[in-house]
């Protein structure tokens, strides 16, 4: 597709599957013009296999109204319908419908319960947790000299910490990672087979399920075996007299599993291939690692923008930048292009790793649903980097990235890498 063609936000349909083949560098001048010409924008949506299609959307692309939708909870709520553009039907419920798809006063109560399980000292065992996994995924590639540094390299990171976080047994992960490929990659025949929309929502249930069985499992066995894992002090915690129902468990895994693996694992490709593009960069990260690694983490994460948008619906009419909303009307939140806005950002065009006042949206706008594992992901980020440098400091991307075509992850499914080997 053509995207410079596009240069009249009449002509622009977000909705148009061809839109999202398009690598997102490129796709940023379709929301440039938005943000020029109608930054509150209109799309319809289309049917999604048995979904008829809902009433479209009106997309937000600036920084200014992303983050007066996020502030604004009680007037762009996220429970109406879901934070995904279709709303999710009630079968999906008990397996989607997580915290980040609730408002208060259900969101708050949960959050603190979840909040209350994230104590210093679990968090910093996961802290040197990430240090040892990142070493030994590191290490297992070293001595190779070229790998897929997605599937290799940046995939299992995130996904072995969250399953020990959890505690999911080590011999489970790969079926793990299997069924959140799934349900982040439904629209991608690489995770769900050459399949019709129809049986793409039977491919999500089905993966939803299979997560939902095994998060039983662990529970029924650590109610009666406590160990120092998250699902334990989920299942025997409580907050003011509030524990978690088993259908509010396997939601908040499977949230934790989507949101935390897909997004940290986009996060660490799209840094290697942008540390590959600019060179001199990378030189001066690595000359000063812990002296640029805070600004080159948020920069990563500016410009990867892994997660591309959430929904958000009017709860009542509401006026907003000139635009009158009526309630019940879908509202996406385009942190992809309210992170290359240039009313927030000097040259939001350009990767600068040492860019300081990056208050970006990458981990969403502030508010109640700023990103839960933030500090997590940084770190994770963070480490990575370093001990790439360490044990294969000449690592670079080769060719174009594989990316995932789809509307919400922006993600990379495959990208070559090559370094000189190790012994
Ligand atoms: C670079 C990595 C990450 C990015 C870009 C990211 C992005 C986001 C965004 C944009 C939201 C906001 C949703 C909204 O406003 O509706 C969010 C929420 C959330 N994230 Fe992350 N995330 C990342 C890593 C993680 C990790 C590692 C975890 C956990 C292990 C995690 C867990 C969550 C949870 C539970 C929520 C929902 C919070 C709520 O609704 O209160 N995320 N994330």
């Amino acid at each position: 597709m053509d995207v410079t063609a596009l240069t009249e936000p009449a002509s622009i349909d977000l909705s148009e599957p061809e839109l999202w083949n398009v690598p997102y560098d490129e796709r940023d001048a379709v929301f440039a013009v938005l943000r020029d010409q109608q930054p509150i924008h209109f799309s319809p949506e289309r049917d999604f296999g048995p979904m008829p299609a809902g009433p479209g959307y009106y997309s937000l692309t600036t920084m200014h109204d992303v983050l007066y939708a996020s502030k604004n909870p009680k007037i762009f709520g996220s429970s109406a319908g879901a934070t995904s553009i279709a709303d999710l039907p009630p079968e999906f419920l008990d397996f989607f419908g997580g915290m980040i798809n609730m408002d208060d006063p259900k969101h708050a109560r949960q959050r603190k319960i979840v909040s209350a399980a994230f104590t210093p000292k679990m968090l910093r065992q996961v802290e040197d947790q990430v240090q040892i996994v990142a070493k030994a995924v590191v290490a297992d590639i070293a001595s190779k000299g070229e790998c897929d540094f997605v599937t290799d390299v940046a995939a299992r990171l995130p996904l072995e910490i969250i399953c020990q976080m959890m505690g999911v047994p080590e011999d489970k992960y790969q079926y793990v990672f299997e069924r959140s490929n799934v349900i982040l990659g439904a629209g991608d025949p690489e995770y769900v087979g050459e399949i019709g929309e129809d049986e793409m929502v039977g491919a999500l249930l089905v993966a939803g399920g299979e997560l939902a069985a095994l998060m039983e499992e662990m529970a029924a066995d650590r109610k009666g075996n406590p160990t120092d894992d998250l699902t334990s002090a989920l299942v025997n915690g409580e907050v003011d007299g509030e524990t978690l129902s088993q259908s509010d468990l396997n939601s908040f895994f499977i949230l934790l599993l989507v949101a935390g693996n897909e997004t940290t694992r986009n996060a660490i490709s799209h840094g290697l291939v942008m540390l590959t593009r600019n060179p001199e960069q990378r030189d001066a990260w690595q000359a000063d690692f812990d002296g640029l690694a805070q600004t080159a983490v948020e920069e990563i994460v500016r410009w990867a923008s892994p997660v591309i948008h959430m929904r958000r619906t009017l709860m009542e009419d509401h006026e907003l930048s000139g635009h009158q909303f009526t309630k019940g009307d879908k509202v996406v939140l385009w942190y992809s292009s309210a992170n290359r806005d240039a009313t927030a950002f000097e040259n939001p065009g350009e990767f600068d790793i040492r860019r300081t006042n990056n208050h970006h949206v990458g981990f969403g706008g502030p508010g109640p649903h700023f990103c839960l594992g933030a500090n997590l992901a940084r770190r994770e980020i963070t480490v990575m980097f370093r001990e790439l440098f360490e044990q294969v400091p000449d690592i670079r991307a080769v060719g174009e990235p594989d990316y995932l075509p789809s509307n919400f992850v922006n993600g990379i499914k495959h990208l070559r890498a090559e370094f000189t080997p190790t012994p």
